[in-house]
């Protein structure tokens, strides 16, 4: 695992960013994005380099981590619709060859389809991951084995609560979700995970220095072989020394 620590959110997008241009100038990339607030600023910064770089998207293709069930792509604060405004509708990417998990319909039926679409594709290139308080990936909570590809899950209160601030009100915040599962997440060939703000720093801390347990599904990234966390101040705040020492890059 390898960590990167930045001042400033700029200097984040910025880093994040690059990799991402340095995928999609290969032949047929493949991205795993996420939603969320921590990814904003990586999207601004890829749209900002797409013009400035003349970059198409045209050869690239995406795969959104996950969506609520029961809200429809035309609402406002589904993880379809925020794609659409906060990068896709940006770029010169072609919208079919952007996947969102379907929240609606045969849902076990869609989960199958998008584990097998990935497999067609030949995996993801590059994933980007942000994480919950509780340490869920996607919407992989806590309990959530290792093994699951994707698959409809409950949200947990904590989880509700932390996203009910894009709602009116907690009981507009859907009680399930599809979600890729963490066998499908760890397929990614190369992974990015960014955590910004104090109340990610317990989860960021217990991801990188303790034995991986289900109970913080974001630990499953221990094991995998090219993962870069990257962090501000307030979400590495918890790190011990000797972590600092021994795995923060310059
Ligand atoms: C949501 C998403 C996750 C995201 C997490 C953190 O629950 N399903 O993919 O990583 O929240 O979100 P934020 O970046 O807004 O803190």
């Amino acid at each position: 695992m390898q960590i990167k620590i930045f001042k400033t959110q700029d200097e984040i997008a910025n880093f994040v960013s690059d990799m991402f241009i340095e995928e999609i100038k290969k032949e047929s990339p493949v991205l795993g994005l996420a939603t969320g607030g921590t990814p904003v600023p990586t999207y601004e910064k890829l749209i900002e380099k797409t013009k400035e770089q003349n970059i198409s998207w045209k050869n690239v293709k995406t795969f959104n981590l996950d969506e609520y069930t029961g809200i429809g792509p035309a609402h406002s604060q589904s993880y379809r619709y925020f794609m659409n405004e906060n990068l896709f509708n940006k770029i010169d990417i072609n919208i079919y060859n952007t996947y969102v998990p379907n929240g609606f319909g045969n849902l076990e039926k869609n989960v199958n389809e998008y584990d097998e679409k990935i497999a067609q594709e030949g995996g993801i290139d590059l994933q980007i991951l942000g994480i919950g308080s509780n340490g869920h990936i996607a919407f992989n909570e806590p309990g959530t084995s290792f093994d699951q590809k994707t698959h409809v899950i409950e949200l947990t209160e904590q989880t509700r609560e932390d996203n009910k601030r894009f709602f009116n009100s907690i009981d507009e915040v859907p009680t399930h979700s599809i979600t890729m599962g963490l066998a499908t997440i760890v397929k990614a060939k190369k992974i990015v995970l960014v955590a910004t703000g104090e109340n990610k720093a317990d989860a960021i801390c217990k991801m990188i220095e303790e034995q991986p347990t289900t109970d913080l599904p974001a630990s499953i990234l221990h094991d995998h072989a090219n993962v870069v966390v990257v962090l501000d101040e307030a979400s590495a705040s918890k790190l011990s020394s000797k972590t600092i020492e021994e795995l923060v890059e310059a």
